[in-house]
């Protein structure tokens, strides 16, 4: 009888593996960030992937899509709600309650996969992974402003250019309640056909959210509403000018979009996104803001903080076709083969085998032939490798203790005592 075939197992959808290429510039992005981010003296923090469900829905807000409809949410075995994280900060601040830190800065950044179930499309996955940064402490312009420098200080360092930063504030408690019944107003005066669906429903439940939908028709509308920018009160527009002042004065460009409203509930002041015309639907390559009463809501101090993230899946879009992450072969120091004419090929592949760890423990990189191969056919492959070096053990090498080594270039060639000076002189070549 026969064995039935194995059905193999499948990815979840919106799930991706990153194999060489895009593995590469995740690498790269993340170098990148650890070494933008230290000279601003951020420090790596670490948050579990899953927390209680209760922290998203009280950080994130209990309207938006990503805790209405887009979260994993799932019981453990004692009933208890949990939720793949599906962004960094509020993470982050749990974390910094729950290890009551008093210091009057701190400066966190996070790398690592987060889960939306979004409907999945080009830079839109359903686990995607964040480049983000909290400064916690200081309420002064000049936070929100060395933020954004350092997101577009990473951005540059990292090959990124032709991206636009928009920038808003979305106010406070103070003044973004009376524009919310404003604006609420005004929506509520137009015709019902001027707004879609998802409009008139956020008429009701979160009419600030209105302001930056996509659909045309609702676009064409809003450009006639009341702008939030306006309605700042006094000391939400004197912390935006300066604001503005310092990024102009670091020659910062950037454009003021009054729309701009963000998706997450826990923003006030300053918001901002960086954008890229060049990857399709899914442009807003990151995005942020001050979140001054989030702490606070989460049970901690009153501390305000600003932050950000980027999409790392949106940046690898517009490196992909960088040629410096095309594959690389790499060439290896050497390729090291037992030959096949060897009677007793176990002590010959033992022998390779410790060959190959001596080399490396000498900084060499290198492989071995897994099986004894032929003269003629070891060299093929070493040509194939690209190795530098082919090293060859054959019955006469492995009755005196030699190795025959071959300079693959110049087709140089010598026989040296395994480990003796002359052999690794040899090597130097
Ligand atoms: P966000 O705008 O929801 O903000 O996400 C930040 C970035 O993550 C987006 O600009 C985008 O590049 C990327 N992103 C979001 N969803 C997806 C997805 N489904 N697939 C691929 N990439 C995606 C936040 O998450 C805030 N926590 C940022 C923040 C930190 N604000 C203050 N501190």
């Amino acid at each position: 009888m026969g064995k039935e075939k194995m059905q193999s197992i499948q990815s979840i959808k919106g799930f991706a593996d990153l194999f060489s290429n895009e593995a590469r510039i995740f690498t790269w992005l993340e170098s990148t960030a650890r070494e933008v981010f230290s000279r601003y003296q951020y420090e790596e923090l670490r948050t579990p992937l899953v927390e209680f469900t209760d922290l998203f829905k009280r950080s994130i807000g209990m309207e938006t899509d990503v805790v209405q409809k887009e979260m994993y949410t799932f019981p453990d075995s004692k009933g208890r709600m949990m939720s793949l994280r599906p962004e960094a900060t509020a993470g982050v601040m749990r974390a910094y309650i729950e290890a009551g830190i008093r210091e009057p800065v701190s400066k966190f950044f996070t790398i690592g996969p987060m889960f939306r179930h979004e409907r999945p499309q080009k830079g839109r996955m359903r686990q995607f992974h964040q480049i983000n940064a909290e400064c916690l402490g200081p309420m002064e312009p000049e936070v929100d402003a060395e933020a954004i420098c350092m997101l577009m200080d990473f951005l540059a360092s990292a090959g990124l250019g032709k991206l636009t930063l928009q920038i808003n504030s979305l106010g406070c408690q103070e003044c973004r309640p009376a524009y919310k019944k404003l604006l609420q107003e005004w929506l509520l005066a137009l015709a019902p056909e001027a707004l879609c669906e998802d409009c008139q429903r956020r008429i009701h439940t979160n009419p600030l959210r209105v302001l930056d939908c996509k659909v045309p028709t609702c676009k064409e509308h809003l450009a006639k509403a009341p702008l939030l920018l306006e309605h700042n009160c006094p000391e939400c527009r004197t912390h935006f000018d300066a604001v503005v002042r310092l990024l102009t004065a670091r020659n910062v460009p950037f454009e003021l979009n009054y729309f701009l409203v963000r998706g997450l509930d826990y923003y006030m002041r300053t918001t901002f996104e960086v954008v890229s015309g060049d990857i399709g639907a899914q442009g807003s390559v990151a995005g942020g803001g001050r979140y001054d009463g989030l702490i606070a809501s989460l049970g901690g101090p009153e501390i305000p903080g600003v932050g950000f993230a980027c999409g790392m899946e949106r940046l690898t879009l517009l490196l992909e076709n960088d040629p410096r992450f095309a594959q690389t072969q790499t060439c290896p120091d050497f390729y090291a083969v037992a030959l096949t004419d060897i009677e007793d090929g176990q002590a010959a592949q033992s022998a390779v085998f410790t060959l190959c760890q001596d080399l490396r423990a000498k900084g060499f990189a290198g492989s071995m032939a897994f099986q004894p191969k032929s003269a003629k056919n070891a060299l093929r492959q070493a040509d194939k490798l690209r190795a530098r070096f082919v090293l060859l053990l054959g019955p006469e090498e492995l009755a005196k203790g030699n190795v025959t080594v071959k300079h693959m270039a110049s087709a140089n060639q010598a026989s040296c005592a395994l480990q003796s000076q002359e052999f690794w002189n040899f090597l130097q070549q």
